[in-house]
């Protein structure tokens, strides 16, 4: 029966667990984003937090394409739990590390992937995830950009308010 199920999809059960495992990393992206955004908002960063809601909403988006993709071609899209949400943070500046630390770690996670769908043969997952793959230089850039703004303009007198107020104005121009 099991292998009979098989047949309803291309999908391997390898490359469909591990898009489920990414649905989970994107969903749980977009709930550590919103946390950072509420906390902003509780320390008076009115701007940052406006981006992390906008950076939540985009996480949503991006496990809503996995999702998509594993239903449409037949296989089972795992609505995920999420656990484990950082609801604190020690200062401003260690929110913008952790949002760095967590799209370099999505980096990696689509690599690994492209690397097991190119052993597996996989040659039209290999290919959904290039969009993917495209949109993390353009999330890492803005993390580590957002980062340095508080080297560039430093913390110190009105500096915190001065990083607030341009971290919403961060944009990556596409080549
Ligand atoms: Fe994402
Ligand atoms: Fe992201």
């Amino acid at each position: 029966m099991k292998d009979l199920l098989r047949l309803r999809t291309s999908l391997s059960e390898e490359i469909e667990t591990l898009l489920n495992e990414q649905i989970k990393v994107e969903a749980h992206s977009s709930a550590v984003y919103l946390a950072m955004s509420s906390w902003c908002n509780r320390q008076g960063f009115d701007g940052s937090a406006g981006y992390f809601l906008k950076q939540s909403g985009e996480e949503r988006e991006h496990m809503l394409k996995l999702f998509n993709y594993v239903n449409d071609l037949g296989g089972r899209a795992l609505s995920p739990e999420i656990t484990n949400v950082p609801q604190e943070y020690d200062s401003f500046r260690s929110v913008f590390e952790a949002a760095l630390e967590q799209e370099i770690f999505v980096t990696k996670q689509f690599n690994r992937m492209a690397d097991s769908c190119m052993k597996a043969r996989d040659y039209i997952t290999f290919q959904f995830i290039q969009w993917f793959l495209k949109e993390q230089i353009e999330e890492e850039y803005v993390a580590r950009r957002a980062l340095e703004l508080f080297e560039v303009i430093g913390e110190e007198g009105v500096g915190r308010f001065e990083i607030d107020k341009r971290i919403p104005k961060i944009e990556y121009e596409k080549p």
